[in-house]
C-alpha cells in the first residue's frame, strides 16, 4: 500500500539536515503528509551518518526499533551515508528495510516508494552525473537561518575519513541554481543563508570562487546574513579572506578544522596543511576581520599519537583561542587507510585526552563569550525559549543568545549582550525590530 504519512529521522551533519529538508519537500510534493511528533507514520526515512563509531550497527538497531507493539511496522527507507556504504548489503542484514538510497539518489524516492509498495526492495547508490538538485521541487519553506548545499563530496582523502567514499568526488552546484535557490529561500522567510559543503571553500563554477558567490548572494534583497561551512585550510584563498573584511553580510565566524596540533600527525592524516600554515591563515583572516570567531574540529587518539603530540594539540587551542570547537575520539572507519595503521590508541587514553581537550576548549569558549559582554549587536531570532516571553537567536559570532522579547522568529533584534555562560549568552533588547 502506498504510504500517506511520513517521518524523517536525521542523524549527522548539516548536509544531512539539508537533505532531510529536501526529502521532506519532495514527499510533500507527492501528497504525503508529515506525521506529527509522537504520532505513527506509514513511512519512516532514516537519514543516516557514517562518520564515526559503529554507524551501521546503530542504523540497524534504529531500524529494529521501528517495529510496533502489535508486530506491524512502517515502510522503511534507509538513506544517507550508511545507505551509501552498505548498499544492497543492508537488505540482507535487515529484512525490515524496504529501500536503500544514497545521498546522490534520494530524488528517486517517489519511484522507489511506489516500487516498495508493490513488494520490491529497490536500492540506488549511484552517483549520477545528472544532479539530484534538478529533480527536486522548488523550496517553499525556510527557517530564518536556512541551509543551502552548494558543494558536495571531497577529494582530500584524509586518512581517517569516510566522506570521500560515501559522498563521492567534489562537485560544485552551478552558480545560477544556487542564486535561484537562495532567492526562493528568502521569499520563503529565510534571512540568513548558510552555504554548505564538505569542502565548501573549494566551490567553484565558471572561474568563480566561493568569495564571488558570497558577494552575489549578498546582493539578493532579503538576505541579511551569510555563513558558510565547512572549510578546508588548504582552500582558504586570499579572495575569500578578503571577503571577510569587505562583505558586511558575511558573518564574523569561521569554522576551520585543524584536527591536530602536531605536524607529524597532520602528515599521517594526509591533511595537506601544517600547524604553521594553519596559524598563518588564521592570522590573515583576523587581519581582514579582527572580531572573527574561530571554530574548529579536533580528533584525539589518531593511531600513533603520543602524549607530546596530544599536548601540541592543547597548545594550538591556546594559540588560536577558539570561540568554539568540536572534538572527537578517533574512530577507525572500515576501508580508510588509518584503520589499518599500527599503534591504535587505547580507549582509556582517548577518553582522558578528549576530556582534557574539551576542558581547554571550554575555557577559551567562556573567555570568548565573556569578551563580548557589553557589546551592542544584533540577534537573528530563531525560536522561542523555555521560559514565557523568552526567545533564542544567534549573534553574528554564532553564539546562542537568550532574550526577553515579543518579536517573532525571523526578526533581527538590536541587543546588548549582558551576561556570558559557557554555551550561551543573555541579551537585553534595545528596541523593537531593527531590520
Ligand atoms: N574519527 C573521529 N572523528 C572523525 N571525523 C571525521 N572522521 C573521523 C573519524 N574517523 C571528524 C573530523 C571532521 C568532523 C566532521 O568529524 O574532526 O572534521
Ligand atoms: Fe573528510 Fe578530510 Fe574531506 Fe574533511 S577534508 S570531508 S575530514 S576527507
Amino acid at each position: 500500500m502506498n504510504p500517506k504519512t511520513f517521518k524523517i529521522k536525521n542523524f549527522g551533519c548539516q548536509m544531512n539536515v539539508y537533505d532531510g529538508e529536501r526529502i521532506s519537500e519532495l514527499l510533500a510534493d507527492q501528497g504525503l503528509a508529515a506525521a506529527a511528533d509522537g504520532e505513527d507514520s506509514d513511512l519512516v526515512v532514516l537519514n543516516t551518518c557514517h562518520i564515526r563509531e559503529k554507524a551501521a550497527e546503530k542504523a540497524y538497531s534504529d531500524v529494529g526499533r521501528l517495529k510496533r507493539e502489535d508486530g506491524s511496522r512502517p515502510m522503511i527507507a534507509l538513506v544517507g551515508c550508511v545507505a551509501q556504504a552498505e548498499g544492497a548489503e543492508a537488505k540482507a542484514r535487515s529484512p525490515m528495510i524496504d529501500m536503500v538510497a544514497g545521498p546522490q539518489a534520494y530524488h528517486r524516492l517517489p519511484e522507489m516508494i511506489a516500487a516498495a509498495a508493490r513488494g520490491d526492495r529497490p536500492v540506488d547508490t549511484d552517483m549520477p552525473a545528472i544532479s539530484k538538485f534538478d529533480a527536486l521541487p522548488v523550496r517553499r519553506r525556510a527557517n530564518p537561518s536556512a541551509f543551502l548545499t552548494v558543494q558536495e563530496g571531497c577529494d582530500k582523502f584524509c586518512t581517517y575519513c569516510v566522506v570521500p567514499y560515501t559522498r563521492g568526488a567534489e562537485i560544485s552546484r552551478p552558480w545560477g541554481d544556487i542564486l535561484a535557490e537562495a532567492r526562493a529561500l528568502t521569499s520563503s522567510g529565510a534571512r540568513e543563508i548558510v552555504l554548505l559543503g564538505q569542502n565548501v571553500n573549494a566551490w567553484e563554477h565558471d572561474g568563480n570562487g566561493l568569495a564571488d558567490l558570497i558577494r552575489a548572494i549578498a546582493k539578493i534583497d532579503g538576505v541579511e546574513r551569510i555563513r558558510y561551512t565547512t572549510s578546508h585550510p588548504a582552500d582558504m584563498n586570499e579572495d575569500l579572506i578578503a571577503a571577510h573584511g569587505e562583505v558586511e553580510k558575511l558573518m564574523p565566524y569561521l569554522h576551520l578544522p585543524v584536527q591536530s596540533g602536531s605536524d607529524r600527525i597532520l602528515k599521517a592524516m594526509n591533511r595537506s596543511h601544517s600547524t604553521e600554515s594553519y596559524l598563518r591563515t588564521i592570522e590573515r583572516v583576523r587581519a581582514a576581520r579582527s572580531d572573527i570567531a574561530i571554530s574548529g574540529d579536533f580528533i584525539v587518539g589518531f593511531p600513533g599519537e603520543t602524549e607530546e603530540e596530544f599536548e601540541a594539540t592543547l597548545r594550538i587551542v591556546d594559540d588560536v583561542r577558539y570561540a568554539s570547537a568540536y572534538s572527537f575520539k578517533y574512530s577507525a572507519r572500515p576501508g580508510t587507510p588509518a584503520a589499518v595503521m599500527e599503534d591504535q590508541i587505547a580507549r582509556e587514553v582517548m577518553d582522558d585526552r578528549l576530556q582534557r581537550l574539551q576542558a581547554r576548549i571550554a575555557q577559551h569558549q567562556l573567555a570568548f563569550n565573556r569578551s563580548t559582554v557589553g557589546l551592542n549587536t544584533q540577534v537573528l531570532i530563531e525560536r522561542s525559549g523555555r521560559r514565557f516571553g523568552q526567545m533564542i537567536g544567534r549573534s553574528p559570532w554564532l553564539q546562542s543568545v537568550h532574550v526577553e522579547t515579543d518579536v517573532q522568529p525571523g526578526a533581527i533584534l538590536d541587543v546588548t549582550l549582558t551576561a556570558a555562560g559557557p554555551n550561551s549568552m543573555t541579551g537585553a533588547a534595545r528596541q523593537s525590530e531593527a531590520a
